[in-house]
C-alpha cells in the first residue's frame, strides 16, 4: 500500500491526491484544540526540511464531528493519527474513534519532535490504547532512541498491530546572517533524503526483531528509494515531505516502484519484500 505521512497531506483541501493512495492518514489529532507553534514553522535545509508545525489541530471534539464526516466520503480508507501527553489521553481518544466506522486504522504518534514527549513510554501507551479499541492500532516510532527494535518488541507485546517508521529527527538551522535559529521555537523535526537511511536502518531493525507489518517512511523521492524500504522489511511505504514539492508523487512513485521491480524480473514489488535480510536469515537457518 501507499499512503502519506501524517502531516504531510491534507485530504479537504487536496482531495484527489489523496485519492491517489491506498489509504489517507491525517494529521495527528491530540484531545484539546492546539495552535501549534509559534513562527516561522518550516525551514528547508541542504539536506531536508525542518517543520516545528507542533502538532496544530482541531482536538478531538472538532475532528470527530467535523473532519472524520468529510474524510468518510473521500472513498478512501481512512487512518487517524493520535497523539497526547499523557496514556489516558491516547486512550480517551482511542475510545471515542471506535464507534467510527470510517476509521479503518489507528496510527499512535508517540514519538513527535516538536511538543514534550510523552512521560509514558511507548508500550505504556500503546496497552492503554488497546484497552481503549478494537480497531488495528499502528505504533509510529522516533529512530531517536539507542535501540528501535526493543521498542518496536515492547509496542508489540502491548498489542501494537504495525508499526510505522519513522518520525521525524531534532535538528536546529541557524539564519546565515543573524545566526539565530530560523524556526520560532527554535528546534523542530528534519524530514526528507537526511533521513533515508536512518529509517532504512530502523525498519531493518524492526523487521528482524518483530516482523510486523511496517509502513516505512523517510526521505522517499522516488520508485527505487521506496523499493528499497520494502527490501529493509516494510510492507507498505509512505510520502510526506515530497507531496510538498510534487503533489503527483504517489502516481509517479507508483509507477518507477513497478519498474524497478518489473528490471528485476518481478511482476510485483512484493517479491522485493524483506530480501534485504536473505544473508541474515540464511545465516540464522544454517
Ligand atoms: C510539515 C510536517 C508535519 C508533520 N506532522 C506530523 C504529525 O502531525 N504527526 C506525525 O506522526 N508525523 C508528522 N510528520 C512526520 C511525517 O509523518 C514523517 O514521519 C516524516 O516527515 C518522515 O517522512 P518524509 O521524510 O518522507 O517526510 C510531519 C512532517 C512534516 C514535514
Amino acid at each position: 500500500m501507499l499512503l502519506n505521512a501524517s502531516g504531510c497531506l491534507d485530504a479537504l483541501t487536496a482531495p484527489d491526491v489523496a485519492r491517489s493512495l491506498d489509504a489517507f492518514v491525517t494529521k495527528t489529532v491530540t484531545p484539546l484544540p492546539r495552535e501549534g507553534n509559534a513562527p516561522t514553522r518550516i525551514a528547508e535545509t541542504e539536506v531536508g526540511m525542518l517543520n516545528s508545525i507542533g502538532l496544530a489541530n482541531p482536538g478531538i471534539d472538532r475532528f470527530v464531528t467535523r473532519n472524520l464526516p468529510q474524510l468518510g466520503k473521500l472513498g478512501v480508507p481512512v487512518w487517524v493519527s493520535v497523539g497526547g501527553f499523557e496514556a489516558d489521553e491516547y486512550a480517551e481518544i482511542c475510545s471515542r474513534l471506535d464507534d467510527h466506522a470510517e476509521v479503518t486504522t489507528i496510527e499512535l504518534n508517540v514519538s513527535c519532535p516538536n511538543v514534550e514527549a510523552p512521560a509514558e513510554s511507548a508500550a505504556q501507551i500503546v496497552g492503554a490504547a488497546r484497552l481503549a479499541t478494537r480497531k488495528p492500532l499502528w505504533a509510529k516510532l522516533s529512530p531517536a532512541v539507542p535501540d528501535v527494535g526493543e521498542v518496536a518488541k515492547a509496542a508489540q507485546a502491548a498489542g501494537a498491530d504495525g508499526l510505522s517508521l519513522v518520525n521525524t529527527l531534532r535538528g536546529l538551522k541557524l539564519d546565515g546572517r543573524t545566526l539565530r535559529p530560523v524556526l520560532g521555537p527554535g528546534q523542530g523535526g528534519l524530514s526528507g533524503p537526511a533521513l533515508k537511511p536512518i529509517a532504512l536502518a530502523a525498519v531493518a531493525s524492526c523487521y528482524r526483531a518483530t516482523e510486523m507489518p511496517i509502513v516505512g517512511m523517510g526521505g522517499i523521492q522516488t520508485g527505487l528509494d521506496a523499493l528499497e524500504f520494502v527490501a529493509a522489511g516494510a510492507q507498505h511505504v509512505a510520502l510526506g515531505t515530497v507531496l510538498f514539492v510534487d503533489p503527483d508523487a504517489p502516481a509517479r512513485i507508483r509507477m518507477e516502484l513497478h519498474a524497478a521491480a518489473a528490471e528485476r524480473g518481478w511482476n510485483s514489488y512484493d517479491y522485493a519484500y524483506a530480501v534485504a535480510h536473505e544473508d541474515a536469515l540464511s545465516l540464522r537457518t544454517t
